[in-house]
């Protein structure tokens, strides 16, 4: 059994569409199992290895809770700069307690964390090992998370991802969107360097780790399970906002999605004038997930074209 917390956010559902594809045995909890609550969780844990909890048919064995994976967070990175308790709670706490639930179960963790750990002063990819400098609280938040995951357990993948876009949250293409329909013209910054992240190919990762994992065989005192640790997972590429921002007008415009026309200006972050610092470069080197699951991660582009012209695309 795979307990899927953050089932209703914009990952966690898109993980959760692809666990009934793949006809994966899993349960999923939002905000009604508090993360914060360590004995919310227990109970959980404790109510569904019941029988009572599944239709009588679901072998015992399916019962037992393998795999936590944790899409819960507290992620308005402007707003975190004034709801500093409530961010550490989600962010440092509850992947703290969600550990020890999984520590105390035998089960393995599946956590997602952030480019926003990094300081963004690089100009090579960021590898999984590179020193963390988080420079807001949103970052420093995830990061203490990370933390507490990797000192409270060893049987945890943190998967660190950025520029995340999907069809059932608030994101940066939707937004566009809207903005690029009601204006003629509209500013983006063109300093900041990353790489968006299409949440159905990183929901489809998530699962990969669950799947190679579980079906993992071994040769001569090697195994062929991904190894514990710590991975970075975006679409292949980099870009900046007003890059991305264009792309979306073009896909938006061929594909019906913007009915007018909008000129898309770029300024630097300083122009724009934002009240949060982020990261100026935050690619993140891709190299170890693509080794370690055997995948070819698609390009930007291609994702972005592919969520666009989508029947689910609808602008919430
Ligand atoms: N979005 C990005 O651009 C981005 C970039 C890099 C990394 N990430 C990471 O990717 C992961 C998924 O992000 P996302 O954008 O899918 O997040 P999201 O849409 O905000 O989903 C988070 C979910 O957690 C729920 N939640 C809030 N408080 C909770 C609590 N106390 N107990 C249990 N659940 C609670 C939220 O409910 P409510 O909505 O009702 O509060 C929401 O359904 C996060 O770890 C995030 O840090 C995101």
């Amino acid at each position: 059994m795979i307990w899927l917390i953050g089932c209703k956010g914009m990952l966690g559902s898109e993980v959760a569409k692809q666990l009934d594809e793949k006809k994966l045995p899993w349960v999923g909890t939002d905000k009604e199992v508090d993360i914060t609550n360590p004995q919310a969780l227990l109970d959980f844990t404790n109510k569904i290895e019941t029988a009572a909890y599944f239709p009588s048919d679901l072998p015992k064995s399916d019962r037992k809770i393998k795999w936590i994976i944790n899409c819960s967070a507290y992620t308005n990175v402007d707003k975190a700069e004034e709801e500093t308790e409530l961010a550490e709670k989600l962010n440092a706490e509850g992947p703290l307690n969600i550990a020890r639930t999984a520590r105390s179960i035998g089960a393995k963790l599946i956590h997602i964390s952030t480019d926003y750990v990094f300081g963004g002063n690089g100009n090579q990819p960021y590898t999984e090992d590179m020193p963390k400098a988080p420079l807001g609280v949103y970052g420093r938040t995830k990061a203490a998370g990370e933390d507490a995951i990797m000192k409270e357990m060893n049987t945890y993948y943190i998967i660190r991802t950025a520029w995340l876009y999907g069809f059932d949250g608030r994101n940066f293409v939707y937004t566009m969107t809207k903005l690029m329909n009601s204006h003629d013209q509209i500013r983006v910054v063109n300093d900041q360097l990353g790489t968006p992240t299409y949440a159905p190919d990183l929901a489809s990762a998530i699962l990969r780790f669950v799947e190679k994992s579980d079906n993992a065989k071994s040769f001569f005192g090697k195994n062929s399970a991904p190894a514990y640790g710590i991975y970075h997972f975006t679409n292949e590429g980099q870009t900046n906002w007003h890059e991305f921002a264009k792309e979306i007008y073009r896909l938006g415009r061929k594909y019906g999605r913007i009915t007018q026309e909008c000129q898309v200006n770029s300024c630097t972050t300083e122009e724009y004038g934002a009240n949060v610092q982020r990261p100026a470069y935050s690619v993140l080197s891709k190299e170890k997930i693509a080794k370690a699951l055997k995948i070819k991660i698609p390009e930007w582009q291609n994702s972005l074209e592919k969520f666009i012209k989508n029947d689910r695309f609808n602008l919430i």
